[in-house]
Order: C-alpha cells, then structure tokens, then sequence
C-alpha cells in the first residue's frame, strides 16, 4: 500500500478518521512522539497495531481519549486521585493505569487487568479522536526497538508502505513519550519517567514510588521498561556523571569508526559528532534526543558514546531513554 503523508487539518483529518471507523490503523501527531492509532474498543484493529509495529505480545497498548469524562467508561472505578491528576496535567504528557472495564478488549491491554489511559494535548490528536467517536489505542509509530518517531519523516522512514496514511503535525514539542504513572492500587506509582516530572507529582499526591525493577526482584510493571529500547545500530554507551568528566570520557575514547551524541557546550569538534541541546536544558536535549539518536544511526558508527543529563526533574528521563538505549553498557563518573 502507498502511504500518504496528509495534513494535521480539516478534511484529512476526517480522511485518517474514516480509516480509523473502519478498522484501519493511522498514524498521527501527538505532543509527546507520533503515535499508530486504531480504535480501542476494536478487538481486530488493535491486533493490525500489534502486526505493523512487530510487537510483543505482552506489551499493553496506551488508550488516548479526548475528554476527562471518557474515562469513566474504559475504568471499572475511578480512582480519588484521577481527578486531581487530570486536572493538573490532562489534556498532556501523562498516562495514568486504572483497572480496566469489560469493554476494553483483551489486546489492548496484553491481558493485563489494568489500562493505560491518556488524553494528549496536540489538537490534531484531539480532533481525531473526536471525529473518529471512539478512543485509540496507539503506541509510539515506531517498529518494535527503534527510536520513538518525532516527526512525520520518520514515520515514514520506518512504516511506510504498510499505513495508508500519516498526519504531519510538524516536530513534537515534547520529544520523548509520556509519563506512565500507575494510580490502579496502592501508592501511585511511575512506570515510566517523562515530561510529568516525580517532582511535579508529588505536589499532587504527596507520595509516589518509582519503579526500580534493578533494585528489586520483582518483574517490571510496566512490561514495555523491560526491552531494550531506541537502539540505534551500533552498540550505545550511556555516559553519566558531571558533564566535563563525561566529555573528557568520551574525548579519550573516541577513535575510528565511534561517534557521540553530546551537549552544546561540551561538544567534541569532530565530525561523527551530534549534538542535542545546552547542558542544562532538559527540556531541549529532550526534544532533540531521538532525531538525534536516528542521525547518529545514518552515520554507521561501529560504537556509540552518549552523555546522559543528571537524574533530577526531567534529567530523569532523558537519562531513561539513553540508558535503554545501551541496554546494559552504562558508565557512571
Ligand atoms: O507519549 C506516549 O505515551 C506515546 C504517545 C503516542 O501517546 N505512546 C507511547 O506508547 O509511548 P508505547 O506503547 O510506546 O508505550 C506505552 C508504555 C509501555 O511501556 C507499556 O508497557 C506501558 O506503557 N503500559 C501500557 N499499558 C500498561 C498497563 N496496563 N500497565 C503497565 N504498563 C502499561
Ligand atoms: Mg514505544
């Protein structure tokens, strides 16, 4: 099949909804990464999702909605805190997991008794729930193991030929995926660290935990932590540390063949290197990380070097996304 590349607009939007009523699968711009969205409440749909990305099976699906009140229907019980979480961070980068409803079916939620629930903010995201009437399940619109897709280009790169259409709402503000928090028992919990910092929500909630499946023997609960993530070719080194000691790190170690991605005012002046926002701009270095892990990719460097931000607001999740993309080849300075 040919993929068209449409507007995040008026009538394409109401052609990627038509698809989305029909069954079919889309992918469309959130404010997080781009998304392939079917409609949730569609059994057969959500498994073409499963098929297009190659993802495991056990992996759960995100439900997107475009209003507070659709929760309701997909939760069986809302939880206290949903409204005061919704009311701070919806629409926005923040998923929440309540147990689910019977009319969730089964794949979206991997057999799990819980589901993922989020109301993004990107009005083109919005305006395709709404006009396709239901919610839409969609993961990230990258095949299993790549980087997250931060714009239409990269959808492309990656699924052309197998969607009928992309919707090209231009780069994601927010550049990595959003936080997962789990609200379905006990004390809220962070399954994935984003843009919704663990500080920011514990002005909301006063205790949040977050999830240390290293530390613990206990599985992750976010069964997608447990791959390995936004792999690039060549093997990644994740480098943490002071950002001086980091780049005289990399410094030493970079000879043929190797490449790195770095900040602004540390960078390497060499040509295999990428640079991806100031040292102290968390925000930047996230909008930028994946373009930037995808160009370091196109460079066919045998090896990798990445400096990682400090693990505090969201240097927490930039560091996440790094560390998962080098597996277990972490340095710590
Ligand atoms: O920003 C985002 O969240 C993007 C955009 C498109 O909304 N979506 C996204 O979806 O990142 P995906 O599928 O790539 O990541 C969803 C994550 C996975 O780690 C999955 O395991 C977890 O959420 N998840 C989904 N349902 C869950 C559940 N019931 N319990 C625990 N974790 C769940
Ligand atoms: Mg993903």
């Amino acid at each position: 099949m040919e993929t068209l590349i449409l507007t995040a607009s008026g009538e394409d939007i109401k052609k990627a909804a038509d698809i989305i009523k029909k069954g079919g699968i889309v992918a469309f711009p959130t404010e997080t990464v781009y998304g392939l969205g079917a409609n949730a409440l569609d059994e057969k749909a959500v498994a073409g999702i499963y098929a297009t990305k190659g993802r495991q099976q056990d992996n759960p699906l995100i439900v997107h909605v475009a209003s507070q009140a659709d929760v309701a229907r997909l939760a069986s019980g809302v939880p206290g805190v949903f409204g005061s979480l919704a009311g701070a961070f919806w629409p926005g980068p923040l998923t929440l997991i309540v147990r689910k409803s019977r009319i969730v079916p089964g794949n979206v939620t991997a057999g799990l008794d819980t589901v993922a629930i989020r109301m993004p903010e990107h009005p083109a995201a919005l305006a395709l729930i709404r006009a396709s009437g239901c919610p839409i399940a969609a993961p990230s619109a990258n095949p299993s193991g790549r980087p997250s897709p931060t714009r239409a280009a990269h959808v492309l790169g990656d699924l052309g030929g197998k969607i009928p259409y992309i919707l090209d709402g231009g780069g994601c503000r927010v550049g990595i995926e959003s936080t997962v928090l789990d609200i379905s028992g006990g004390i809220p919990r962070i399954l994935r660290p984003g843009l919704v910092t663990l500080e920011e929500l514990r002005v909301v909630l006063g205790a949040v935990e977050t999830d240390r499946p290293a530390a613990s023997a206990e599985a992750p609960r976010s069964p997608g932590m447990k791959y390995r993530h936004y792999a690039p070719k060549a093997p990644v080194t994740a480098v943490l540390g002071p950002p001086g000691e980091t780049a005289e790190y990399i410094k030493r170690r970079m000879g043929e063949g190797c490449a790195a991605l770095m900040f602004d005012d540390f960078k390497l002046d060499l040509p295999c290197v990428v640079a991806y926002g100031p040292s102290w701009d968390h925000a930047a270095l996230a909008a930028r990380l994946f373009d930037a892990l995808r160009e370091l990719d196109g460079m066919g460097a045998s090896a990798i070097y990445a400096q990682a931000p400090a693990e505090v607001g969201l240097g927490q999740a930039v560091a996440n996304r790094i560390k998962k993309a080098a597996g277990d080849n972490v340095v710590e300075l």
